[in-house]
């Protein structure tokens, strides 16, 4: 156990991961929500634990088991992702947004499960907190990386992303007929202010490792 802490690029490493869809109840017995495995946030908290880091994962519902050293926070609503990410920031010195939040959740969700009725049922939407650009503006913000799922130009989507809110780095993936959801592989690209890099197709556990190790020297060049 000591070793995994001194040893590798983020030895010691305080490294905070969101992974996983959010749920937003509509009723008792159903939600809105976003599609996502899990799988490449999980590969990354599995990458970064390797890498000696200390791993703080929040994760939405998946069906996916704890990678061994991490410890894992279960949350389902955006708004319970948000407040265990905020509960922990100011202790991390790396944050990686991995997690498909929900954009919005329903206004006033029904507290008895909805009776079919209506032809047309309209629900009411509210904005979600936007967690990865509110940790980016925090002064005392940990090394920030958010994720971006595109379709069209990934690119040029990815690099406003990067800079509307302010991040240290962003993985962007072209999702583009459903590539990148439940699949084993994928493929990255990888921006930075003032540079960025291509991480071609390959299993999400060596992508993960990959982003890992870019993360390590990119806060090395920055030095922190
Ligand atoms: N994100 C977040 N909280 C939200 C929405 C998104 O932390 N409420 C994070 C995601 O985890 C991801 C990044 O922001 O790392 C980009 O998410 P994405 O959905 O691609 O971008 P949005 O800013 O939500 O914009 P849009 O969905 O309109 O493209
Ligand atoms: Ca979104």
């Amino acid at each position: 156990l000591r070793e995994r802490f001194t040893d590798g690029p983020l030895a010691g490493r305080r490294v905070l991961i969101t992974a996983g869809p959010t749920r937003e109840p509509v009723d008792p017995v159903r939600f809105v929500g976003n599609r996502s495995s899990g799988r490449m946030g999980y590969a990354v908290a599995a990458a970064a634990a390797a890498a000696g880091a200390r791993v703080c994962l929040v994760s939405g519902p998946v069906a996916l088991p704890s990678p061994p050293g991490v410890e894992r926070v279960a949350v389902e609503t955006a708004l319970e992702m948000h407040a265990a990410v905020m509960e922990r920031v100011a202790q991390a010195e790396v944050f990686i947004s991995t997690a498909a939040v929900a954009d919005y959740r329903v206004a006033e969700p029904a507290l008895e499960k909805i009776k079919k009725r209506a032809d047309i049922l309209e629900l009411r939407l509210v904005r979600n907190p936007d967690i990865l650009a509110e940790v980016a503006a925090r002064p005392d913000a940990p090394f920030t990386v958010g994720f971006a799922a595109e379709t069209g130009d990934l690119e040029r989507h990815a690099r406003a992303k990067l800079e509307a809110k302010g991040l240290d780095m962003i993985a962007a993936n072209d999702v583009s007929a459903g590539r990148g959801f439940d699949a084993e592989e994928n493929a990255l690209e990888v921006l930075w202010p003032g540079g960025g890099t291509s991480l071609g197709r390959q299993p999400k556990t060596a992508l993960a490792r990959a982003l890992v190790a870019l993360v390590a020297r990119r806060m090395e060049a920055a030095g922190r």
